[in-house]
This record gives C-alpha cells, structure tokens and sequence, in this order.
C-alpha cells in the first residue's frame, strides 16, 4: 500500500561562522557582508565556528510517498525515507522496540514512539511532528537537556546512608508492587511534552519526573522521601498538576501517571497533617 508520510520539518540556519581577515575562505568573497562578520571584528587568526544555528529553524511540512506494509511502524517508514528519498532527514531512535524511550513524536496528533505504532493503526496518511513544548533541534529531534535536568532533581536513585547487608536489601512482594507501575518508565517524554500545564509553564518539573521521584518515594528500602517530597511541594512541582490526563493517554507505558501524581501530593499533605 501505498501511504502519504507527512513529516513537519525543521531546518536550521547554516551555523554562523566567523572568518579571521585573511582567512582563506570557502567560497565568500573577502569583503562579502553575509560572512557574517563586521569589518574589523577581531578574530584570533581562525575561522571561528559558533556551532549553533543563527536563527531558530523554520517549520514546513514535507509530504512522502512511501510504499509501506500495514505491519510496518512509523520508524520503518522514517527509515526508509532517509534511506531512499533524503538522507538529510534527522530523527531519534536506538532499539526499535518501545525500550529505551528515544523516538516519541507527535503521530496523527498524539503523542507516540514511532517503533510502537504501526501504519494498520494509522491509515494511509501519517502525519509525523516533533514533541510539542520542546525545542526543536532538526526535524523530530527536540532538546532534551532541561527534560533530564528536571529528572535529575527530583534524586532519581536510591536513598540509604545504613551500613550495607551483606547480600541484598530485601523487600516483600507487597511492598514492590506499591511502587511497581512507576518503574516502567522509559523517559520518552511523551508525557511531559503532551501537559498543558508545561507548556504554560516550562518550569513545571513535568509528569515524568514525578513518576520518577514516586518510584522511590514509595520504595520501602529508600530515605530520601522527606527530600524529594520537599522538592516537589515547591510552585514548580506537582501542585502544577491540573489533573488533565494528558500525560496518562500519551504514555506509551500504561502508566497510571495522574495517580502516581495524586499519591506523591498526598505524602506532602501527609507530611505537613
Ligand atoms: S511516564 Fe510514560 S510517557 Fe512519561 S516519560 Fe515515562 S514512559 Fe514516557
Ligand atoms: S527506538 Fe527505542 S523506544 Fe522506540
């Protein structure tokens, strides 16, 4: 069958260069005002590469017609695109199998890791954007730097200053399964990218962070709880929450995020009672 591939793309500027007087230049004539340096900048005898694009990139939609099979994922589809049609077409992806949590992007409006989605599920036109809310690098790549420091800050790691058993700190099944929904986390970012709360306000910590800090909140071999709470009762943490649901619809891991949300507000209150 044959399927429209609508992709949003994002091309950014040729990074700036700044070129030293004298400096052979490829292709700009000396004296030629879009090098982008002003007559008598000092330059230390090299051309000077920002790496950055001048501008943000622009967005404009690209349609690909791509021979696909319905069991075919969106990720087969990109793949084929930037093997056979353009080779400049930049997008995330590692293990191709709903794991590490690289390739979610906006699929017919929703957000979704393009390795879980296949074309039977979408129809024969696909329309693929980058995560909204986020910048976006090229393409369906988005930054992900401020994602993972708000993930950072929440201690995303065990919390245990007791001396070390000799084998290993044992825990009943009961008390793992209280906390057994949050550790299926991927930090695709699915969920966060889809909030209208973060988008109104980028400084909100975000869903997946709290799923995280929830993962060892309720683990009953960690002490950090009284941190992380404090962290979280902050006016970015989860009193940001409007309990839209966003994020649950969006996580291609069934996680229970609003709830996971709920119970973490409910230990501050806890706490504070
Ligand atoms: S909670 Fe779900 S949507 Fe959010 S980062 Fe984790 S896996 Fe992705
Ligand atoms: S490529 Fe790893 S989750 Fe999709």
């Amino acid at each position: 069958m044959n399927v429209d591939l609508r992709i949003l793309r994002y091309d950014p500027e040729p990074p700036s260069v700044a070129l030293a007087e004298g400096t052979p230049s490829a292709g700009v004539a000396a004296g030629t005002p879009s090098a982008g340096v002003a007559a008598g900048t000092p330059s230390a005898g090299a051309a000077e590469l920002t790496g950055r694009p001048s501008t943000p990139p622009k967005p404009h939609w690209v349609t690909y017609q791509v021979e696909a099979d319905p069991m075919d994922r969106v990720l087969d589809l990109l793949i084929k695109v930037k093997a056979e049609q353009d080779g400049s077409l930049s997008f995330r992806r590692s293990c191709g199998h709903g794991i590490c949590g690289s390739d979610a992007m906006l699929i017919n409006s929703r957000n979704r890791l393009a390795c879980r989605i296949r074309v039977d599920q979408l129809g024969k036109k696909i329309s693929v954007a980058p995560l909204p809310g986020l910048p976006v690098v090229k393409d369906l790549v988005v930054e992900m730097s401020g994602f993972f420091s708000k993930y950072r800050s929440v201690k995303p790691y065990l919390i245990n200053d007791q001396p070390e058993p000799e084998r290993e700190r044992l825990q009943s099944a009961k008390d793992r399964a209280r906390y057994d929904d949050t550790t299926k986390c991927i930090l695709c970012a699915a969920c966060t990218s889809s909030c209208p709360s973060f988008w109104a306000r980028p400084e909100y910590v975000g869903p997946a962070a709290i799923v995280q800090a929830h993962r060892f909140i309720f683990d009953s071999r960690d002490e950090g709880a009284a941190e992380r709470l404090e962290i979280l009762a902050d006016e970015d943490g989860v009193w940001r929450c409007r309990t839209i649901f966003n994020c649950v619809e969006a996580c291609p891991r069934g996680i229970n995020i609003t709830r996971a949300i709920l119970e973490v507000s409910g230990a501050i209150v806890g706490r504070r009672g």
